[in-house]
């Protein structure tokens, strides 16, 4: 076991972990950062669509801030939020200012994109490729500093002491060995946990590591029953499923119709007649998420399917024709808000070349078959403004961090977020580590916990992991999905803690440390097993619908006994503790 001294580890190379290094180090804390995949491999790239900031006139941080709270059903963090909207501009200044130029009109100003929830324009972008300019951003500024990188590392255990942080311990793949970082602080950034849905946007790397790590080390998580399905996703082909179609679509006029060319979300009429969804620029798909992934969900369920995505005047008219679409439903569409080519290239390049390439789909030509996929979780570890965790020394930012988004979370909020709190949790972990003095820790502690991971090796005959993963993948897809209650959530329950039990049981052919994908994915899947319990947990206990959180059984909104949230942490032997607070 190789051993390093560091006053902070960083855990994930995303947005928010980048970020984080960047912000502490220049805090004057020495850093590293480990994480699971390729230096720059992350799956910040996925947010396409653009990053929420108030730039334009008619816009201001109040408005910005309501829009969250109201997205998020009012259960945010509100201070949080705050201090999001507040440092928007900021955060777009620092990006501009190191390259990641955002689109302008010809007289030159930014130009920002409707997205679903937000009553301004207010989603800056980079065509539809603004994560990864980003990305590149953080990654030139990582590279001028000091700052080590461990790619392909795994950490399998966060040490605490007194709650407080003494460091953790990581799998190097690279060179297979145990490395053991003994440091004053840790924040935990790598995202959120798709890979525990079979439809997810999530890359295979999203497992929710970090936020087991935290969990297993005594920090308490919040919010785990709000996980948002993004509406617009490939779901077939087999080879597809995942593919996010981004939001940014919508915002520039893409419409979803059902298999008989009907707009559905604009005729949708509550029992009094009045529309059911209005959206935000009078425009239904610009409803948020929560709601969007539900009407298309429920088109699918009553045997409407495949919905389709059209952005382009030259999709719909050829659907006009192919479907013979009726007169009633042709009024639903206005044909002018639709995109020509040039534009669609022009805005939409890098949805138009995907298409194209990947599922041999031209988008200036037909509509794009959708349906909601896993895209983003809501809830993950409790901080506060501080970003700080009930340890102390222990940090949170981005995805895995919860509290700003509430229920439900604004497209375009999560790259702001992820800066925000990369900036705000670097900072003020720098500060802590200052007046913090390293903690020794019993190696004793540090063998066992190698062997408890070796123990998988000991094995020869046992259970596969990617049987219990695939299988997990089905459970949380099809009974904690977009529409929960009691009956699946139940019997959900009982598969996971049956898989939890066979997981103990898992073998495998490889035993080198070297290159070993199977153990890391072995690890994962017994991380993630935890989570989903946490989830459904969560699930069970919210009797009400809020946001992503829909419940069959109790389809509306509480705001007298809900308005509350529901915060997890590790009970006595091997029992979850559930609280709520308001
Ligand atoms: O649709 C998208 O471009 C995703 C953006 C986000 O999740 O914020």
């Amino acid at each position: 076991m190789k051993k390093i001294e560091v006053d902070g580890l960083i855990i994930g190379g995303g947005g928010a972990g980048l970020m984080s290094a960047i912000s502490a180090f220049d805090n004057k804390a020495s850093v590293a950062i480990v994480m699971k995949s390729l230096f720059g491999k992350a799956h910040t790239v996925m947010a396409e669509g653009g990053i929420a900031a108030v730039i334009s006139k008619d816009d201001n941080e109040l408005l910005h801030f309501t829009d969250t709270m109201i997205g998020g059903y009012g259960i945010n963090d509100w201070r949080k939020v705050w201090v999001m909207v507040k440092e928007g501009k900021n955060i777009i200044k620092f990006l501009e200012e190191r390259g990641c130029i955002f689109d302008r009109d010809e007289k030159g100003n930014i130009l920002p994109r409707a997205f679903g929830g937000h009553s301004r324009k207010r989603t800056l972008h980079v065509k539809d490729q603004t994560g990864l300019a980003i990305m590149r951003v953080l990654q030139d500024e990582i590279l001028k500093r000091d700052i080590k990188i461990f790619e392909k590392t795994m950490v399998v255990k966060i040490f605490v002491k007194n709650k407080k942080v003494v460091g953790a311990l990581a799998i190097d793949f690279v060179n297979g060995e145990f490395i053991f970082f003994q440091t004053k602080f840790i924040i935990i950034a790598t995202g959120g946990c798709g890979q525990i849905y079979k439809y997810t946007t999530n890359s295979k790397d999203v497992t929710g590591d970090g936020i087991y790590l935290a969990y297993d080390c005594g920090a308490e998580l919040a919010d785990m029953e709000f996980i948002q399905f993004h509406p617009t996703c490939m779901i077939e082909p087999e080879e597809k499923r995942g593919v996010l179609i981004t939001e940014a679509v919508r915002g520039e006029g893409g419409i979803l119709i059902n298999k008989f060319g009907e707009r559905f979300m604009k005729s949708a009429k509550n029992p009094d007649g009045t529309p059911k969804y209005r959206g935000r620029f009078n425009v239904p798909e610009l409803e948020t998420r929560d709601v969007v992934a539900r009407a298309i969900e429920e088109q699918y369920e009553i045997g409407n399917g495949p919905v389709e995505l059209i952005i382009s005047k030259n999709a719909w008219r050829k659907k006009v024709k192919e479907l013979k679409i009726s007169t009633k439903f042709k009024i639903l569409v206005d044909e002018n808000l639709l995109l020509d080519d040039k534009k669609i290239k022009e805005k939409l390049s890098s949805t138009y070349e995907q298409m194209l390439k990947f599922a041999n789909l031209d988008i200036t030509k037909d509509g794009i078959p959708v349906r909601p996929a896993q895209h983003y979780m809501m809830g993950g570890i409790k901080t506060d403004e501080k970003n700080s965790t009930n340890i102390k020394g222990l940090f949170a930012a981005g995805e895995c961090s919860s509290g700003i988004h509430g229920a439900n979370r604004l497209g375009s909020n999560s790259l702001l977020d992820i800066l925000i709190e990369g900036l705000i949790a670097g900072k003020e972990a720098a500060k802590y580590s200052k007046k913090t003095k390293f903690e020794n820790i019993n190696e004793e502690e540090i063998k066992k916990e190698i062997k408890n991971v070796e123990k998988i090796f000991e094995r020869n005959k046992g259970i596969s992991y990617l049987k219990i993963r695939e299988k997990m993948q089905e459970i949380m897809q099809n009974y904690v999905g977009i529409k929960r209650n009691e009956k699946k959530l139940k019997f959900a329950l009982k598969e996971i803690k049956k898989l939890q039990r066979l997981a103990e049981k898992i073998s495998l052919k490889d035993k080198e440390l070297k290159g070993n994908i199977s153990l890391q994915e072995a690890l994962e899947t017994k991380f993630m097993l935890k989570i989903c319990e946490v989830i459904i947990k969560s699930c069970l206990e919210r009797k009400e619908s809020r946001g992503a959180h829909y419940r069959e059984d109790y389809p509306y909104l509480d705001n007298k006994n809900w308005l509350k949230r529901i915060v997890i942490s590790k009970g006595k032997i091997k029992k979850i503790k559930v609280e709520k607070i308001p």
